[in-house]
């Protein structure tokens, strides 16, 4: 922990060294060197590799990525598909958008790896509908594959052939939620389901299914070109690697950054934000999206590490970091991305649905002034209830910011209540 490096470019590594319309550019600086290796090993190798390097999944769950694969090439099923979410529709994140623009290659390398690995012929890239230019770069990022045999039947001679299709969402949120996104490809509504079964049993037309982010197949070439072992010492022993920290709000240099995993949340707004405009100080820091946990500032300190974040009930989730300063107005800010949950919720279940709607309202009686200590008791009960009982993350997660707020800023609420019921 102690040698954790700040800026650690291994994914942006390229970024702006190539011409993200250039396949020659790609190969001549090692691109696809890691497909080539792993054409030679054995599907278990390439997992057990991935095994090692403890990946985890960098769309928001943190799930080790080399146990999915292992259980979807175990699944009973054929075919077998692999999907690629880059619907990137939490508000905050940016870096699949970046990735696809800047290196679309690495993305398709590693799916093409993991589609290998676990005996699948045919992918899927899903990509959020607004972005037109990523989409169009990963079109034609595709095609140069084809043309240069990457892609296709009987990849380099290797008795192996496998294709990528691209998929483009509507605009919806809970789109990206992966059972959702699953329907969205089959043509039905985009809603979540009951699980399990989780897609890796029974997935796109219920066959096993792969479904990972965009920056989690980007680690792959890499993990294959140092070796599993290699990659676990980046990072801490729980996260390895390195994250995209896609940094915005009242900062002076917002943007899109590459840490090493370990690095702390007050040195990425200090060190590579440059802190906060016009010596304002931090009220809060919201961490990993709308979705994620709000940390008032006195808790910047904390590292990007699951287990030392769990231990706390948060997490980094996609990696988004959103600074505040001193002049917001916290409740404000917690009835907009209530309001964001309620728009994009798809109406299923009663939790997330009516659970919202009563949010809101709660809300609107402490920002009026007429809230009371019941008004306080009900918004706790129900968002425990949206916690445990709505079907999927959406509305699971809709009620974090607001349940971190009542732990950390508490009087935020309590000045605001006008009367006790008796
Ligand atoms: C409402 C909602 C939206 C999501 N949107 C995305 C998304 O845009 N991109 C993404 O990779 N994962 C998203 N996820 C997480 C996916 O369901 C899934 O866990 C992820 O794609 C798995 O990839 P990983 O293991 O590589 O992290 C979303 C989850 C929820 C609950
Ligand atoms: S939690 Fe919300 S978004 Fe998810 S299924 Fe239920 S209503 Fe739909």
């Amino acid at each position: 922990m102690s040698n954790i490096e700040i800026t650690k470019n291994i994914l942006t590594a390229r970024f702006d060294a190539i011409n993200p319309d250039s396949i020659d550019e790609y190969i001549s600086h090692n691109g696809y060197s890691a497909l080539k290796k792993s054409l030679l090993k054995t599907g278990e190798e390439i997992i057990n590799d991935i095994k090692t390097s403890n990946l985890r999944g960098r769309g928001g769950a943190a799930f080790p990525t080399g146990i999915k694969m292992e259980a979807v090439l175990k699944a009973y099923g054929s075919p077998k598909y692999i999907i690629c979410n880059a619907d990137e529709g939490e508000p905050g994140n940016f870096k699949d958008r970046y990735l696809m623009e800047k290196d679309p290659h690495q993305i398709i390398e590693g799916i093409i790896i993991c589609a290998y690995a676990t005996d699948i012929k045919h992918g899927y890239i899903f990509i959020r509908g607004e972005y037109i230019n990523a989409i169009n770069i990963m079109r034609k990022a595709l095609e140069q594959a084809r043309v240069k045999g990457y892609l296709g039947d009987n990849i380099l001679d290797s008795g192996y052939s496998f294709d990528i299709e691209i998929y483009t969402g509507a605009g919806s949120y809970v789109c990206g939620e992966e059972f959702a996104l699953l329907v969205t490809i089959e043509g039905k509504p985009g809603r979540s389901t009951y699980k399990p079964p989780f897609p890796t049993t029974s997935g796109l037309y219920n066959k096993p299914t792969q479904i990972n982010n965009v920056e989690t197949f980007c680690n792959i070439p890499h993990i294959i070109n140092m070796g599993g072992e290699e990659f676990s010492k980046i990072g801490t022993s729980s996260s390895t690697g390195t994250k995209l920290i896609s940094l915005s709000g009242n900062i002076i240099s917002p943007g899109l950054y590459e840490v090493e995993l370990g690095t702390s949340i007050r040195d990425i707004i200090n060190k590579l934000g440059n802190g906060i405009p016009n010596n304002r100080k931090i009220k809060m820091v919201q961490i990993g999206g709308a979705s994620g946990p709000i940390i008032p500032e006195n808790m910047l300190d904390i590292k990007l590490d699951t287990k030392e974040m769990k231990k706390l009930d948060l997490c980094f989730g996609s990696g988004a970091i959103i600074v505040m300063d001193d002049r917001i107005d916290v409740l404000d800010i917690l009835k907009r991305i209530t309001e964001f949950f309620h728009h994009e919720s798809c109406g299923k279940c009663t939790p997330c649905r009516e659970g919202l709607t009563q949010m809101l309202i709660l809300l609107d009686r402490f920002t009026d002034g007429i809230a009371t200590t019941n008004d306080l008791a009900l918004l706790e009960i129900l968002m425990e209830t949206m916690n445990q009982a709505s079907i999927c993350g959406l509305g699971q997660a809709a009620p974090i910011a607001t349940q971190k707020v009542l732990e950390y800023f508490r009087e935020e609420f309590t000045n605001k209540i006008c009367s006790t019921d008796s």
